[in-house]
């Protein structure tokens, strides 16, 4: 067996939107987050037809409080460095820099307060790992630009990238663009900032943003390799591995389809620079063509210059393709649902556990694209019982965690080059896609609930003891 590499990040991911709060404090303007409503319903609901930019009384809000990381972060990177993470991996509120997002001049107390973040986790020898753009576009740029399908929006982003790269970028060597910038497929407010309302449901909007998100995105590698060349940039993607149900070679090619749509489409163009040869059969099943996207030669050649170093993931769970109706159960998942795989357990809100997925899915990105992997996220969104002498056992989220490690072991082991391992939500925050704070990732325990009740005290789980160790011992004991 071989062992972890030496400098392998062990660590954690956060998002901004998910955990800061002070959601309207020293000029931060608001951003499409938000005004996504809490619980349940809360993807139907910004699905839905009649969904607007406004917030609406009937709903909670639980992304403004979040866990105020804003007001606890020395605390909460005290905690990580505890753990003995080696990076920590969070995202910059874009519209706490600029707050509408197209002004000229950023917001200092924005940058001031990413300034000490990253202070605190390098005296801590805390490598951060920053996410430019995580799912929460300044509101305005949604409402008044309609989102990412406005090619003005590359120049703000571009603004807004520069700005921070410029800032920090002699401190940071780890940049991600776009959060899971595929999830647009099936789901363009997170990414896109676009609603039904402005054209999220016609696919040639969906194609056109993210044609510009990648010549944002391709800006932004250019300007964190000026700035610092030992800086590394990746791009993020919500992988789920994907089987064929069976093998139907109609289930085999469905399947195949599934991974150039979902899974390689973004990739290709970030990793290799160049649309793939598939990318003309799938606009066609959409009903246009290439020469209906807006596309200049001048922003291709940016694409081929400027590819991404690595690339990075999140991974929860797999999925199945089954396409003659054999099988018809649905199963749950964060962006992707998808049929049910009969070998697999779910987790409590669903989703499809499955450790081996992840070490087919390495093997599978890097026989296709040969640069480094990262796994940015992976965790088990669960309900947290604190006893009542207030300690959380929770041994179910270390036996996924285990699982997955080993799985990362499996796939080092197979030759694959993974640079490190920064599992979701690694202090308890609100949930994506339902907005509550029940569905728990944490090592770190936060006491707050749904209804936006607690005294946000932190407390460590069994599983913030499992961790350490397994840092110490860089993976070996697990
Ligand atoms: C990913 C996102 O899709 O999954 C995170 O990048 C999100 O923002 C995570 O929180 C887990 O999903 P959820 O819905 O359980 O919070």
């Amino acid at each position: 067996m071989m062992s972890f590499p030496k400098n392998f990040l062990w660590g954690g991911a956060t998002a901004a939107n998910q955990l800061e709060g002070a959601y309207d404090v020293d000029g931060r303007g608001p951003s499409i987050d938000d005004i996504a409503p809490g619980g349940k319903d809360r993807m139907k609901i910004i699905k839905s037809p009649d969904f607007d930019w406004q917030p609406n009384p009937k709903y909670t809000y639980p992304n403004h409080e979040g866990i105020d990381f804003y007001h606890h972060h020395k605390e909460d990177i005290a905690l990580f460095a505890e753990m003995g993470f080696k990076a920590y991996r969070f995202s910059i509120s874009w519209s706490r820099i600029f707050p509408r997002g197209d002004e000229e001049q950023p917001n200092e107390k924005g940058l001031t307060f990413y300034q000490n973040v990253i202070d605190e986790c390098l005296k801590y020898n805390i490598e951060p790992v920053i996410t430019i753009s995580h799912y929460e576009l300044p509101l305005y740029l949604a409402e008044h630009y309609g989102g990412w399908k406005n090619k003005q929006l590359i120049g703000f982003f571009k603004h807004y990238a520069d700005t921070v790269i410029d800032r920090f970028g002699d401190q940071v060597k780890y940049w991600l663009t776009f959060n899971e910038i595929n999830s647009a497929a099936s789901f363009p407010f997170s990414s896109q900032g676009m609603i039904a309302k402005t054209g999220a449901d016609d696919k040639r909007n969906v194609f056109q943003a993210w044609h510009n998100q990648f010549v944002g995105s391709a800006y932004a590698v250019k300007a964190a390799h000026e700035k610092n060349p030992d800086s590394q940039v990746g791009n993020m993607i919500v992988y789920a591995t994907n089987y064929a149900y069976d093998a139907n070679p109609v289930n085999q090619l469905a399947a195949l389809k599934f991974d150039q749509e979902f899974n390689y489409y973004t990739t290709d163009v970030q990793v290799r620079g160049e649309y793939p040869a598939y990318s003309e059969s799938l606009y066609k099943q959409y009903g246009f063509t290439g020469s209906d996207l807006d596309r200049t030669p001048e922003e291709l050649a940016l694409l081929k210059k400027y590819h991404v170093d690595f690339l990075s993931f999140s991974y929860y769970m797999s999925s199945v393709t089954e396409v003659t109706g054999k099988v018809s159960e649905k199963t749950a998942g964060n962006i992707l649902g998808g049929l049910k795989n009969p070998f697999l357990k779910e987790s409590e809100w669903g989703w499809q556990i499955d450790p081996v997925g992840l070490r087919v899915g390495l093997n599978r990105l890097y026989d296709r694209y040969q640069v480094p992997l990262f796994i940015v996220e992976n965790g088990l969104g669960a309900a947290d019982t604190v006893e009542p002498d207030g300690k959380i056992n929770d041994d179910y989220r270390i036996d996924y965690l285990k699982s997955h490690v080993e799985a990362i072991q499996g796939a080092i082991d197979d030759g694959v080059p993974v640079m490190g391992y920064t599992p979701w939500g690694c202090i308890d925050l609100v949930s994506l896609s339902t907005g509550e704070m029940s569905k728990r990732y944490g090592f770190i325990y936060v006491d707050m609930d749904d209804q936006g009740r607690g005294t946000l005290a932190r407390s460590k789980k069994k599983s913030f003891y499992w961790y350490k160790q397994v840092i110490a011992s860089n993976g070996a004991d697990l």
